[in-house]
């Protein structure tokens, strides 16, 4: 009996899955979905089938690996950086065993259909780790390659899957004599924090944006957790998506490493503020910094390098920081609170 073709999409019932499904699904492809939750009604039609289990199940993705042809894995799944602090080894546990499963099962699925399995990795911002914030003003942009030494676990352990990825790809089972060159198409990108205007997100560090546009939208006080000065990148949903896809699809021929940066637009946390007064001019926000996670942002840089992004897959911003609340965010958002 032949396997059923699909693209594997764990972590779908999250932020980026929900974008992400949709996407594939209007292209006409065959998702399979996992997540430790039961995926809500909407999203579940948009699969062709979905499991509810754990990444570090290796009896479920074997399950999955009997099952069905993975031509392509999108590894969404990890637990978030806030999250990730306060039970790190557990966030070892799911962020790099996790990804060590599906590409080991990427890898089985390439040995057995004799194809190359492209496998999506979203790493973050959180990879970087700017050692002081005197560091992070005095290197405002930073490529891939710099500061690399991230201070939370979700970070590290982003750094790792990068790493594992190019492994699997390049150098898998160096010495084994039945060994297959590049079993895995291995492709990431380093997100910046990501504002949806249908979702708001949970356990990261830069929640503090979104967070502000849901909380006021709904006409209720938001207590901003760091400093007004704080600047990160920024991109929203529809834009991460189409990095996501945009780097999938380029050919590989014309790409030069495995990691990319994406960027979009670098606000400030007054920014923000700014902007929510100027939608909902009721808006109550005041700073009250935790300083656990003020530390976190402060070693994140203030904008990333995306040239090679913009050079080798076309990579391309859609919205500035203005635009993004006045096309994308504030007419959706404001729909869905009534405001
Ligand atoms: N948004 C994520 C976090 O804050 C970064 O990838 O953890």
């Amino acid at each position: 009996m032949r396997r059923e073709k699909v693209v594997l999409v764990t972590g779908a019932g999250g932020e980026m899955g929900h974008g992400l499904i949709g996407h594939l699904a209007s292209q006409g492809t065959q998702v399979v979905a996992i997540d430790v939750r039961e995926v809500d009604a909407g999203l579940r039609r948009s699969c062709r089938d979905a499991f509810v289990g754990d990444i570090c199940d290796a009896g479920l993705l074997e399950r999955i690996n009997a099952q069905y042809e993975i031509d392509a894995v999108y590894h969404l799944a990890a637990l978030l950086s806030t999250r990730g602090e306060f039970a790190p080894e557990t966030a070892h546990h799911v962020n790099v065993g996790g990804t060590l499963n599906l590409l080991r099962l990427a890898a089985e699925q390439a040995g057995s259909h004799g194809r190359t399995v492209l496998f999506m990795f979203p790493s973050s911002i959180a990879a970087y780790g700017m050692p002081t914030l005197d560091a992070k003003r005095g290197n405002r942009t930073v490529t891939e390659d710099q500061f690399t030494h991230a201070h939370t676990m979700y970070g590290v352990n982003k750094v790792a899957g990068e790493e594992l990825g190019r492994y699997y790809q390049d150098h898998y089972r160096k010495l084994a004599k039945d060994r297959m060159s590049r079993p895995v198409d291995f492709r990431s990108i380093r997100f910046p924090g990501i504002i949806s205007s249908d979702t708001v997100p949970a356990g990261g560090t830069s929640d503090y944006g979104p967070e502000m546009i849901h909380v006021v939208a709904q006409g209720r006080p938001y207590e901003c957790f760091v400093r007004p000065d704080t600047r990160i990148p920024f991109m929203t949903m529809p834009e991460a998506i189409q990095a996501l896809v945009g780097l999938a699809a380029a050919p590989k021929d014309r790409l030069s490493r495995t990691v990319y940066n994406v960027s979009s637009f670098s606000p400030t946390a007054a920014d923000f503020e700014r902007m929510v007064r100027r939608e909902f001019p009721d808006a109550q926000v005041t700073f009250v910094p935790d300083l656990g996670r003020q530390a976190i942002v402060d070693s994140w840089p203030e904008e990333c390098d995306d040239s090679a992004a913009r050079h080798d897959w076309g990579w391309s911003p859609t919205y500035t920081f203005e635009t993004a609340f006045g096309r994308y965010l504030m007419p959706k958002v404001r729909a869905r609170y009534g405001r």
